[in-house]
């Protein structure tokens, strides 16, 4: 068959369709009047962590439902931790890193942000919002800038409700 718009936008529609089937043969979730967002942060060691420590120290409010996980540079993490991550029961996951050009490795960050602009790139695909994953640059001075962007980030997983189709059931507690 050869390869032209009119295919494509067919192939498009059969996609959607048996998507719509699928999600309407999904049993329906019960909503959770208890929830609140469980929110992955991975902070890079020489910025972004003491950006949160300074934003802790400086007494400023950022959601409790935000764990940080340390990391020795944001070119650490693997993209596979992001979707193990929400595999786990994570709603949303932000990576914080040096601005680019202060890495402490020199040039880890720009790694990262070509990693995590190809995972990106794959997450509607993988069935997951774009929008509940995120990469903030965050330098040590920027303690308003962590609580801002953790209370911001918060604010959106909260509005995107839990995160019920990437859960791996296997990993849920009874
Ligand atoms: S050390 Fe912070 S991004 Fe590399």
């Amino acid at each position: 068959m050869p390869v032209n718009s009119d295919n494509l936008r067919a192939a498009a529609q059969t996609a959607d369709a048996r998507d719509g089937r699928l999600e309407a043969s999904r049993p329906p979730v019960e909503k959770n009047e208890n929830w609140k967002p469980k929110i992955v942060a991975f902070c890079c060691n020489w910025c972004s962590y003491a950006g949160a420590d300074l934003a802790g120290s400086s007494r400023l409010a950022y959601p409790a439902d935000v764990k940080i996980i340390r990391i020795p540079c944001s070119c650490r993490l693997n993209p596979l931790f992001i979707l193990r991550a929400f595999q786990r029961g994570a709603d949303g996951v932000i990576l914080c890193g040096c601005h680019p050009g202060d890495c402490h490795y020199s040039t880890g960050n720009y790694y990262a942000r070509r990693r995590m602009t190809l995972l990106f790139s794959m997450l509607n695909y993988l069935g997951i919002d774009s929008r509940r994953t995120r990469v903030e640059w965050v330098s040590a001075a920027e303690g308003a800038k962590f609580a801002t962007t953790m209370n911001d980030f918060a604010k959106t997983i909260t509005e995107l409700g839990e995160n019920v189709k990437l859960g791996d059931l296997r990993c849920k507690e009874n």
